[in-house]
């Protein structure tokens, strides 16, 4: 895994996952990514969170940005609309060691985060775990060869 200053991360969330979002854009920006680009929501005024997972996935999977990472109320349907997505694996995380083996196992290209479920200082650990772990490879890297349907 590169250093967080070198990564190209994107971030897109519902209106259940813009204070969150904001949050960690913040805490981002301290880290001085290479890039960062927010896809909105860009308040709490509900929406619907395809409009906004779309075109992350879109341009994760064109090779604009490394990462993803995804917030709404439980994460689960934005991670359904990402996930849609051939070059996409958003993983849907509660906690550290799950966001450890979403990268070890599953090479996880978003980190997805229940914004109504979890605190932020707990998104904010979990995402420290997440872009330092790097895909173990071996039998993991055989099965998610398996995963695409084409
Ligand atoms: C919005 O109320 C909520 O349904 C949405 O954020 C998400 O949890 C859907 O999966």
């Amino acid at each position: 895994m590169k250093p967080i200053n070198e990564l190209r991360i994107a971030i897109a969330n519902d209106h259940a996952g813009y204070e969150m979002k904001t949050a960690i854009v913040e805490y981002l920006k301290s880290k001085s990514p290479l890039a960062l680009k927010d896809f909105g929501s860009h308040s709490p005024e509900s929406v619907d969170y395809p409009d906004y997972a779309h075109p992350m996935a879109l341009a994760i999977e064109n090779g604009e940005f490394d990462f993803g990472i995804s917030i709404c109320g439980t994460g689960n349907g934005i991670s359904m609309v990402l996930n849609k997505h051939q070059g996409i694996r958003a993983g849907l995380c509660w906690s550290e060691e799950i966001a450890e083996l979403v990268r070890l196992h599953n090479d996880a290209n978003i980190l997805s985060l229940p914004g109504r479920f979890i605190s932020i200082e707990q998104a904010l650990r979990m995402i420290d775990v997440f872009f330092s772990t790097d895909f173990e490879g071996g039998r993991h890297q055989r099965r998610i060869d398996k995963i695409p349907v084409c």
